[in-house]
């Protein structure tokens, strides 16, 4: 059984979808968590609330991810709070589903900052709180098949996914020396509030689930977060700089 009792960890967009299932997955394993989200506070809270109740610390803090000032002063935070931080989450994401015909340069920037650039800027900002834990920290970012795949309106989201893989890759290059662990999970399609407001959900949703190779079943949160878990783990320290697909084999399919 995986055992996180004493670590901390910061999973960022963790008010609902993956990122909550990671965040309480995490703290059932035993970590302490702190609950990031932009908007939605009183989710947010509940999470956190949830996972005290398991006996572990919790904290839910607002940061958008894509300023650098709520990044800093979020890393504040948690070093006050916390001292030091084990793992890192970096889940939060943006939409922004629509041809790249009708994308402007704001779309463009906007995906790019929230679901890319903001791994560079959390790992700035939380680099020294990381080389604190006493073992490898771990960092796990969450990705999508539109980063190596073209999949309708999905270019702007797509195409922040291909450079957040390889931020991940570049950071195990410049800070795996220091003990720092960075690996991506690369998930199927879940039927979360992103995904519910994809035209044509309906269809895809079904689609996947009558193409996965294993019997009938929905990829669900939990399932991506049991793979978060794992590269949260001491389990996974020779993994580095990877992507873990979870997708139910829909992508090895020709
Ligand atoms: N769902 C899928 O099928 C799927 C597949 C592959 C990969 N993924 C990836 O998995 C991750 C989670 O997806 P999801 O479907 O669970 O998303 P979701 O249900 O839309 O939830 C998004 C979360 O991110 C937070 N967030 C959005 N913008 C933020 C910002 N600027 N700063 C801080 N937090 C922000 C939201 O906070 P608020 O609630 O406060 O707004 C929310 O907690 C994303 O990286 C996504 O690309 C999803």
């Amino acid at each position: 059984m995986i055992d996180l009792s004493g670590k901390v960890a910061l999973v960022t967009g963790a008010s609902r979808g993956i990122g909550r299932a990671c965040a309480l997955r995490l703290a059932k394993a035993g970590a302490d968590v702190i609950v990031n989200y932009v908007t939605s506070q009183s989710a947010a809270a509940e999470v956190a609330e949830e996972i005290q109740s398991l006996g572990r610390r919790a904290a839910a803090i607002k940061a958008d991810v894509s300023e650098a000032d709520d990044v800093r002063a979020m890393m504040e935070f948690v070093g006050d709070r916390f001292e030091r931080l084990d793992i890192l989450v970096s889940n939060a994401a943006t939409g922004g589903f629509r041809p790249l015909m009708e994308a402007s340069p704001r779309h463009f920037d906007a995906a790019m900052h929230t679901n890319a650039r903001s791994l560079i800027t959390l790992i700035q900002e939380a680099r020294d709180l990381l080389t604190r834990s006493p073992g490898q920290s771990k960092v796990v970012a969450l990705s999508s098949h539109g980063s190596h795949r073209a999949l309708p309106n999905y270019a702007l989201i797509g195409a922040s996914k291909a450079a957040l893989e390889s931020v991940i890759r570049h950071l195990a290059l410049e800070l795996g020396p220091e003990g720092i662990n960075f690996n991506t999970v690369l998930a199927g399609i879940v039927a979360t509030d992103a995904i519910k407001n994809l035209p044509g959900s309906d269809a895809m949703l079904e689609y996947t689930r009558s193409n996965m190779l294993l019997p009938d079943r929905q990829l669900e949160p939990d399932d991506v977060a049991s793979a978060v878990l794992f590269l949260a783990s001491s389990l996974s320290d020779f993994v580095q700089g990877e992507t873990l697909v979870v997708d139910g084999g829909i992508g090895i399919r020709g």
